[in-house]
């Protein structure tokens, strides 16, 4: 699932979107290796004195917080005046999400904040969205969205883990389906379609939810304000 540009590239973007964040700010704290540049960098900035509180969207992005010194809270008691998160796919501002597992609260995350600035590097855009949407299921239903997905025109996959035998077991206790739509022509569709699935946990479409992408190359950093 996972592709990507140059970790440089990836360390830019999340610096730059790192800088956006002020003094006494909430801080949503997506998943994935170009967000966690951005904690790192907050990390740094809290050393020297700045003072937020962030939200996690994972397991990942909890410990790497931790290490980096950066309070916690939670969404039971503050709101996220910003969240910095990646993308695995960014086409006409939406984006396809879930390729660490992590989209379900990443999208409880990310939705809640007053801004979501996306951090990617430029090998990520398309000019439709068209690969795999990561899709968080119960595992009992495991058989029956895999039907219906198939019914809507997708080809689903397990996902499967790989330092483990069997499928990978999102932070949750739940199993992911990445189920191949090809290009996406409607996204909104697309995304009530997923979501009215019995059994659908959360899936990885991000429609209409981005408001500035940073985007990382080898040489500079571009912000594209939607
Ligand atoms: C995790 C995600 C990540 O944000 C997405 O996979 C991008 O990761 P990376 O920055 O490592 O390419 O959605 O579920």
């Amino acid at each position: 699932m996972k592709r990507g540009g140059s970790e440089d590239a990836k360390r830019r973007a999340g610096e730059s979107a790192a800088d956006a964040v002020d003094d006494g700010m909430v801080v949503g704290l997506g998943t994935g290796s170009t967000a966690a540049h951005a904690i790192r960098a907050l990390g740094r900035e809290v050393d020297a004195g700045l003072d937020i509180e962030g939200i996690p969207t994972s397991f990942q992005s909890r410990e790497l917080a931790h290490d980096a010194g950066i309070e916690l809270t939670t969404l039971d008691e503050s709101t996220p005046d910003i969240a910095i998160d990646g993308a695995d796919q960014v086409a006409d501002g939406h984006l396809i999400k879930g390729g660490g597992a992590a989209h379900a609260r990443e999208k409880i995350v990310d939705a809640a904040a007053d801004r979501l600035l996306v951090v990617v590097d430029d090998g990520k855009f398309a000019d439709e969205l068209d690969i795999p949407v990561p899709v968080e299921i119960l595992p009992d239903a495991r058989q029956t969205v895999a039907d219906a997905v198939r019914a809507q025109g997708s080809d689903p996959e397990l996902r499967r883990a790989e330092r483990k035998d069997g499928p990978v077991v999102t932070d949750n206790g739940n199993l992911v389906l990445d189920c191949d739509f090809g290009p996406i022509a409607n996204p909104t569709e697309r995304a009530v379609a997923l979501a009215e699935l019995p059994g659908v946990v959360e899936h990885g479409l991000f429609v209409d939810l981005a408001d500035e992408i940073h985007v990382g190359t080898d040489e500079r950093v571009r912000i594209e304000e939607l």
